[in-house]
């Protein structure tokens, strides 16, 4: 396996593993309408981690708006294929889409909206529900969502979170 860097650059590889991510969006998270998914997928400021199978096949994948100015990030969908759960390619995703956001797009926080059945794994993932980057930074800008917890986690700026 490998965790790869994706956006919609036109690059054909990219596209594949786009809509490769779709699948797996769409049936891990049924609350989210397929349009939006693709939306955010296609959009130029998301940028995704997708964890690649040796037969090329997207397993998971972890999709963040970029927020430059703020050195933000927003996770937007998070998800690993049901045949492929608990088995810690969940952290090893998050590792690399944290070590990904930082070192390319120059995010130092990440802000997500959990699910509530997720609150578990975000915890365990070094997220918290309290929210230490200023309000002025992320009110406004990251959506509002029903029924999730906000929560964050602040990027080391050296830790080589992929060993
Ligand atoms: N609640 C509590 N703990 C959890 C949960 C959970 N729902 N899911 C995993 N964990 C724990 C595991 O027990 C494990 O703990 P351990 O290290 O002590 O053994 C740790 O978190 C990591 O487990 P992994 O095997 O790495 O995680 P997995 O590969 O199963 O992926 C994920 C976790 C992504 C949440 C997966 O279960 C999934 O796709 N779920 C359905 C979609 C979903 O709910 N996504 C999040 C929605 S919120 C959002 O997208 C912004």
């Amino acid at each position: 396996i490998e965790f790869a860097y994706v956006l919609n650059d036109g690059q054909p590889i990219n596209m594949i593993r786009l809509m490769g991510l779709k699948v797996i969006f769409s049936k891990q998270l049924p609350n989210m309408p397929r349009e939006y998914i693709c939306r955010l997928l296609l959009d130029r400021r998301h940028r995704s981690c997708a964890l690649v199978g040796r037969n090329g096949a997207v397993l998971g994948g972890i999709t963040y708006r970029v927020f430059p100015q703020q050195g933000l990030g927003e996770i937007a969908f998070c998800a690993v294929a049901a045949s492929q759960q608990v088995r810690g390619f969940g952290t090893r995703l998050m590792n690399h889409a944290k070590a990904m956001a930082r070192d390319r797009d120059g995010i130092r926080y990440f802000l997500t909206y959990a699910d509530n059945n997720a609150v578990g794994y975000f915890k365990k993932q070094g997220f918290t529900r309290e929210i230490t980057l200023p309000r002025d930074r992320w009110v406004g800008f990251i959506k509002d969502y029903d029924g999730g917890t906000l929560m964050e986690a602040v990027l080391h700026p050296k830790l080589p979170y992929t060993g």
